[in-house]
């Protein structure tokens, strides 16, 4: 037994054999599950779950995060559709230095490993935001180029090959931390844009953010959403969020870059599906909000899987699709 595999069943009391552990960047992740941003807080709001634990995980990706604090856009900013739920938080945060001094120190990092996830307005503020979390015990670094609820930065990035490429270069320019670069699905090539990304030096891609939507209440005639449009998450946004990871996972793959499959992902057969479509690892956001114990069931059901079809590790599953032809 390696050392990663006797961590694995000290950490969620699964057997030894499959194993759900892997490499990420150089980090290991003892599952393949990744709690993203936006829907933990900062790390500290799925504790208080019964029965959850951050050993369950393989990461945590903390709440996205500028410069200074921001309060983010009017109510209202969540709004539940019939398969997920459309969001305009409009990246409320403390700010970079009262996350490193205030809230990294409560974190329990013998427990998973913890990514920044950063956003500017400005490339400088990429950078800078960047710079000071490389100067922090974070583990890893996601850039938030895709974000669709903010007037400046975000998607005015990620929806151009070119900016994109910029962001990151400036951010790899100021760390030696794993990079990874969260993809946005509002763009015409995102194959395209993922390998501007990998070429200015992102060591893993996030695929994918929010789909940009709406909603109208007839009655008011009204926007629901303070910010007029939100990004949509969850079920609804499932297949659109497959296809990206394969078309990713196609430019990916000849670089050795891992990918970080999210979109509507909800339970195990979803993440299995992600998996196969060229993921390393699955991300669970918007279903943690109907249940806060859904990974505990998808560390089990990946384990099943892998134990039926004769897989001694995830990583072997990624991939693996059996394209017709
Ligand atoms: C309420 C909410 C807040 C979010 N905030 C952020 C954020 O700060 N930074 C970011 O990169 N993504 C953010 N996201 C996007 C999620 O991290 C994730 O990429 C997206 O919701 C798709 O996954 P899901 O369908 O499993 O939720 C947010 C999503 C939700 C629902």
């Amino acid at each position: 037994m390696n050392s990663t595999t006797q961590t694995l069943s000290a950490l969620t009391g699964l057997p030894t054999d499959p194993s759900l552990a892997l490499s990420f960047c150089g980090i290991t992740f003892a599952t393949p599950l990744v709690l993203l941003s936006g829907c933990v807080g900062f790390g500290e709001e799925y504790t208080r779950v019964e029965g959850f634990s951050n050993r369950h995980v393989g990461a945590v990706v903390l709440k996205g995060t500028t410069l200074n604090a921001r309060l983010g856009n009017p109510a209202h900013r969540v709004y539940e559709t019939s398969m997920g739920m459309l969001n305009a938080i409009g990246l409320q945060n403390p700010g970079t230095d009262a996350v490193i001094q205030s809230i990294l120190p409560q974190l329990d990092f013998s427990e998973t490993r913890f990514i920044a996830n950063v956003s500017g307005s400005t490339i400088d503020e990429y950078a800078e935001v960047t710079r000071r979390f490389d100067d922090s015990p974070i583990d890893a670094i996601e850039i938030n180029i895709s974000c669709p609820n903010v007037k400046e930065g975000g998607v005015a990035f990620g929806n151009y090959p070119e900016m994109s490429a910029r962001v990151v270069a400036a951010c790899r320019a100021v760390t030696k931390k794993p990079l990874i670069t969260k993809l946005s699905p509002n763009q015409t090539d995102i194959a395209k844009n993922a390998q501007a990304c990998i070429e200015a030096g992102s060591d893993a891609l996030s695929v994918i953010n929010t789909v940009m939507g709406m909603a109208i209440d007839a009655q008011t005639r009204k926007p629901v959403i303070g910010n007029v449009q939100g990004g949509l998450s969850g079920p609804a946004i499932k297949p659109i969020a497959l296809l990206k990871v394969h078309q990713v996972y196609q430019v990916a793959k000849k670089h050795h870059i891992p990918i970080i499959g999210q979109g509507g992902i909800t339970n195990t057969e979803d993440a299995l599906e992600f998996l196969i479509a060229g993921a390393s690892a699955i991300g669970i956001g918007t279903s943690l909000f109907y249940d806060p114990h859904v990974c505990l069931k998808m560390n089990s059901g990946i384990a099943a899987y892998l134990q039926r079809h004769g897989l001694r590790s995830v990583t072997e599953l990624t991939g693996t699709l059996q394209l017709p032809g």
